[in-house]
């Protein structure tokens, strides 16, 4: 399927529907209170939207700690599923981070979520350790995942086209 979609920053007209996919497609979504905080937060935070034909189709936030990158949240519209909507929104924010000499990245996910583990494989992160009970709402364990940025993946590119 070809790439239609544009990656931008995120505005506050984004909010209700990244806010659309966060309830769709998290048990424990973030509040809309939340966002706003996260997305005001410009100092520290990237938050990046895919649009196509001018509906948010999915959505990065990212957090910088010194010459750390957190992918804080990740979430693409069920319909769009597939596509390489994520995919494109890592490689986006990844380039951006080694720009600004940002060395390793960092994440949460669930351990019941192989399918985002599978993405953040390609993307050369690997598992570290367990946060045990951390989604307070399902009481599921978390995979602690780092990538070294730049660095090639176990078995692949460290970013996928
Ligand atoms: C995890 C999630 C963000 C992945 O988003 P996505 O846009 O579907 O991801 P991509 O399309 O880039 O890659 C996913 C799969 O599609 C495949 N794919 C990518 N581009 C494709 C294309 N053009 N045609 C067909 N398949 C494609 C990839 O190979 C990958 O396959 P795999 O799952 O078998 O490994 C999405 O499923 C989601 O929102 N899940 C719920 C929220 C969540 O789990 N977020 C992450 C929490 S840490």
């Amino acid at each position: 399927m070809a790439v239609t979609w544009t990656i931008r920053r995120a505005e506050r007209r984004d909010l209700p529907e990244i806010l659309r996919i966060e309830e769709t497609q998290f048990p424990e979504p973030w509040t809309r209170g939340m966002l706003i905080d996260e997305m005001s937060n410009v100092a520290t935070r990237r938050y990046t939207v895919a649009v196509e034909e001018g509906v948010v189709i999915g959505y990065l936030g990212v957090m910088f700690v010194i010459d750390e990158l957190h992918v804080n949240t990740l979430g693409t519209a069920s319909a769009h599923e597939g596509r390489g909507v994520a995919t494109a929104l890592l490689t986006e924010a990844f380039a951006d981070a080694e720009a600004r000499q940002i060395v390793r990245a960092t994440l949460e996910v669930a351990v019941s979520n192989t399918r985002a583990q599978r993405l953040y494989y390609r993307f050369g992160f690997a598992p570290v350790g367990v946060r045990p009970r951390y989604y307070e709402r399902t009481g599921e364990d978390a995979l602690v995942m780092w990538a070294d940025l730049g660095a090639p993946a176990a078995g692949g590119p460290t970013l996928a086209p």
